[in-house]
């Protein structure tokens, strides 16, 4: 019987031995992948990193395309195009006009009733979603669907909201895309952006395109004023605040556009403007430096996008693109680490189901046990069961990327400063050089606005950061549109 015991404890003792060397080689293993895993995220925060040099360098880069894309046509990826806006909004704008303003996934009408030195009196908008499919259908389809929508706007006016006797209604037309303007109320279009892709319409003038549009619904009105958003946030801001000096879109797309000196543009062979000045729509999107902190993830991300090659920091700074760029990584870390378990979760090999909105959540969870990216994982991507290590390791990838993305754009905002020489005087006591600022990224995402605004303070030291004040111009771009419209309107000297 002793015997008999002493055996089965030996083979008790060797049974447990055997469990205790599988879990061992399960853990070393567990850990061999959680290390993969740390090392994945670790040599993309490396790439990544953008330190002061390396900003300034980015600064100053985007300063040299600026003054290239200013001397010729196709000089610069940086398009510098002519607004034809040569006078902003001066206050004294009356009557009533409308804006429409396409540029995302949204598109918005607006009547917006200038009052003069009261400034705007009365608003009214609605907001429309573009079916998808619009995005890359036929130019007369996306038209018509647009001028539908403005049409039952239109329809729709009160009696607080008159025409003068004997005019037509006026239009600004946003249209944020890139445009080679042939006067204030006409342009073609160069290339789409931000997902769009309808063929039949690049190379053609846009108004020409709503107009007719415009008239297949028996509407009458006239298209005053063709503008990019950001030169509508520009007019918006300086409406309200005449220290304004540039504008910045930061929202699915990005983009800056600015008041040049008309001296200053070597391409601009008309008529020197009387204000001696001229807004420049930089398109700076499509900025490229061999100074950008790109990864193996952002060439994947632009290879397999609607426009290879184009919009190099706008894929690294927008809102159409950070979730995405997080979503890359993680997929990495799920193949080659197992992140998520043995298999790759399927809706993670889903191109943009990751949005920034969710990426920004995520990023802004406060809970103690980060439920909120718990909640997003498995609602989004179908990943249940993650532990607290794995979700801080997704909020830290998410700082990476908007880290990264705040950054770049407030070092392209030094480059502005820059080429204006508001870098480093002061302009004496009291002078504010201010930025209107607008889009959603910026509006909603506070640790990619907070980031920004510290790095403008970093890059252009204490006492030139005080005189530099971002300025969030709530749907300038619509309203500045209007004011366009107004003060470009075929009724001004009649
Ligand atoms: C894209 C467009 C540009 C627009 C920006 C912000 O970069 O090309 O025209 O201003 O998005 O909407």
């Amino acid at each position: 019987m002793g015997k008999v015991v002493a055996c089965a404890t030996v083979i008790g003792a060797t049974a447990a031995c055997a469990v205790a060397t599988v879990l061992i080689h399960r853990y070393v293993k567990k850990s061999k992948r959680w290390g993969k895993a740390i090392a994945i995220l670790k040599e993309f925060e490396e790439k990544c990193a953008t330190p002061t040099l390396k900003l300034k360098q980015v600064a100053d880069a985007m300063t040299v395309e600026m003054h290239a894309g200013l001397a010729s046509d196709g000089g610069s990826k940086l398009k510098m195009l002519i607004s034809f806006v040569d006078n902003l909004p001066t206050g004294n704008e009356e009557g009533l006009f409308y804006a429409l303003d396409l540029g995302g996934t949204n598109f918005r009408v607006l009547r917006v009733q200038l009052g003069g030195k009261d400034g705007v009196v009365g608003q009214e908008f609605t907001e429309v979603s573009i079916p998808p499919n619009l995005m890359v259908g036929t130019s007369h389809e996306l038209f018509d669907y647009i001028a539908a929508e403005l049409s039952k706007f239109v329809n729709e006016e009160s009696e607080d909201f008159k025409v003068p006797p004997g005019r037509k209604r006026e239009l600004g037309f946003t249209f944020s895309f890139p445009v080679k303007q042939t006067s204030i109320s006409s342009g073609d279009l160069i290339n789409w952006t931000k997902g769009f892709k309808i063929d039949d319409a690049v190379g053609q003038d846009v108004v020409a395109e709503l107009r007719k549009a415009i008239e297949r619904q028996g509407l009458d009105m006239n298209i005053t004023a063709l503008v990019n958003d950001t030169v509508g946030t520009l007019a918006g801001g300086r409406h309200t605040n005449k220290d304004v000096i540039a504008a910045v879109i930061l929202g699915t797309g990005t983009n800056a556009a600015y008041v040049e000196s008309a001296q200053a543009i070597p391409k601009w062979h008309g008529d020197l403007p009387k204000s001696g000045e001229m807004v420049i729509n930089m398109e700076w999107g499509n900025f490229r430096s061999s100074h950008l902190p790109l990864t193996e993830y952002d060439y994947s991300l632009d290879a397999e996008s609607l426009n290879p090659g184009e919009q190099t920091f706008e894929k690294i700074i927008s809102g159409m693109y950070l979730g995405e760029i997080v979503r890359r990584v993680l997929y990495k870390m799920a193949e080659e680490a197992w992140f998520f378990g043995e298999t790759v979760p399927s809706k993670l090999k889903v191109p943009f189901i990751l949005r920034t909105p969710d990426m920004s959540a995520m990023h802004h969870d406060s809970s103690a046990d980060l439920n909120v990216v718990k909640t997003k994982l498995k609602e989004i991507l179908e990943i249940s069961d993650t532990s607290l290590e794995v979700r801080k390791v997704v909020v830290a990838l998410c700082n990476i990327v908007a880290t990264r993305g705040a950054r770049l754009s407030a070092a392209g905002i030094v480059g502005i400063l820059k080429k204006l020489g508001k870098d480093t005087i002061t302009n004496g006591e009291g002078q504010k050089n201010v930025i209107a600022m607008d889009g959603g990224l910026y509006e909603h995402y506070t640790e990619y606005r907070k980031c920004l605004e510290n790095t403008l303070k970093e890059l252009l030291g204490e006492g030139v950061s005080d005189s530099v004040i971002v300025e969030h111009s709530n749907d300038g771009s619509g309203t500045g549109a209007a004011l366009l419209a107004a003060s470009h309107s075929f009724y001004l000297d009649g």
